[in-house]
């Protein structure tokens, strides 16, 4: 059992460095499409602030090259203003003389958001000098950032190895009900599984052949599958260096009698016509890109959904922000908010669906985390909880 803050005691004028996961949807001009993973953590900020600590939260937003003020979290600083009944506070930066006098500055069970830490290459090359500075700042260490915790990153995982730390109440939580559902997993087991995340989740399917029964795999994953298998693909999102593994993917699956379903048609559009025409097909032909999946393919992965006792889904299954192209993921969510088996939804972007097309309270469990869940189905555990200390019995 790890420490969780619950163990923590003279929390009173402490610095708590906090890591979350506020890497929320959220459009072109700023505005959050869903704000679940902010929601979710709000028992933990609140229960140290309430403690009269000084709160400090940091997260990565989107994958961006360097400073981009399209992905600040400055816009997550005014929903938490919102949320929160503590003055809260947000500087752009994470590192440097003006964040250690803010740093200073703030008052007893109040908070301060830093910019986002993916703006710094530190934070991806898990630097251990960065973590030490932001270390420096701060008296304890929390992490409530399962959504990243797969991630061995400076702030979600060098932090807690230079500070006394604890996991947060939705860390906790998430672990304890994935725990639950993986231990032994009511079989027929269909894993859903699409987005458009394929560079750094397709080595996780090649793991999840072995603990799910049936793989559906849908969205921009599908594609580059497809292209595995010899199929047309036409100008869809692939990821051309993944090719060699879906193929092995398809080959282990297959030697171990594994079902891994895949579209048969699509909503396709035109690349080369201006206007973006779109076309139902069964071939994605010449110049069209594949951007949801079709009523066959819906039929066809519902049949499975149907039959299944266990359900874990991650990745939408087409562009569903675009009412365009949101039939697939529409349909799928209906399916598995109806289906008789015990049934998570994880991710921030799928999450994003379910609370769209209004079906969330019909899920058994609705994880923060999209790669994250998918890991700790696999493995049991992440990177960023093991590295916390234990509890003392
Ligand atoms: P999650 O956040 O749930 O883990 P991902 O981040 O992997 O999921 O992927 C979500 C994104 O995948 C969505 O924003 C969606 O628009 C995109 N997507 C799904 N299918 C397609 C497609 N066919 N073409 C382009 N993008 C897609
Ligand atoms: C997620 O949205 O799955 C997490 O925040 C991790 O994001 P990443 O895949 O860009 O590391
Ligand atoms: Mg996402």
């Amino acid at each position: 059992m790890k420490r969780t803050i619950k163990d923590l005691v003279g929390l009173k004028g402490k610095v708590v460095l906090v890591r979350v996961d506020f890497n929320v949807p959220m459009d072109e001009g700023g505005r959050i499409l869903d704000d679940t993973r902010i929601k979710n953590v709000i028992p933990t900020i609140k229960f140290l602030t309430d403690q009269q600590a000084r709160v400090v939260l940091l997260s990565h937003l989107g994958r961006p090259k360097g400073f981009d003020t399209k992905k600040s979290l400055y816009p997550v600083a005014l929903e938490l203003m919102k949320k929160l009944d503590c003055n809260v506070d947000f500087i752009n930066a994470v590192v440097g003389s003006q964040v250690k006098k803010r740093i200073k500055q703030l008052k007893e069970g109040n908070v301060l958001l830093l910019e986002n830490t993916r703006f710094y290459k530190e934070e991806d090359a898990c630097d251990m000098e960065f973590a030490r500075e932001i270390a420096s700042y701060g008296d304890i260490y929390v992490n409530d950032a399962f959504g990243s915790a797969h991630r061995k990153n400076a702030t979600g995982f060098a932090l807690a190895r230079v500070l006394p730390n604890a996991i947060g109440l939705l860390m906790e939580k998430e672990i304890e009900n994935l725990s639950f559902a993986i231990k032994e997993p009511k079989r027929p087991f269909v894993a859903i599984l699409g987005g458009a995340k394929v560079d750094t989740k397709i080595k996780i399917i090649e793991k999840f052949i072995e603990k799910a029964d049936c793989l559906i795999i849908g969205g921009a994953m599908a594609y580059t599958f497809m292209l595995a298998k010899g199929e047309m693909v036409g100008m869809s999102k692939i990821q051309e260096d993944k090719i060699e593994i879906a193929r092995e993917i398809l080959e282990k699956a297959e030697a171990a009698g594994k079902k891994i379903l895949l579209p048969v048609d699509h909503i396709g559009v035109s690349t080369s016509d201006s206007k973006g025409k779109i076309e139902k097909v069964d071939k994605l032909k010449g110049d069209l890109a594949g951007y949801d999946i079709g009523e066959k393919s819906i039929e066809l992965f519902k049949k499975e959904i149907d039959k299944a006792s266990q359900i874990f889904w991650n990745g939408p299954l087409g562009m569903f922000e675009n009412p365009k192209f949101s039939n697939g993921t529409k349909k799928i969510a209906e399916a598995v908010a109806n289906a008789k088996a015990f049934t998570i939804v994880g991710g921030g972007d799928t999450v994003n669906a379910i609370n769209t097309f209004k079906v969330a309270d019909k899920i058994d469990f609705v994880s923060t985390g999209g790669g994250a869940s998918m890991e700790f189905i696999e493995q049991g555990t992440l990177p960023c909880i093991e590295v916390i200390q234990q509890k003392i019995v």
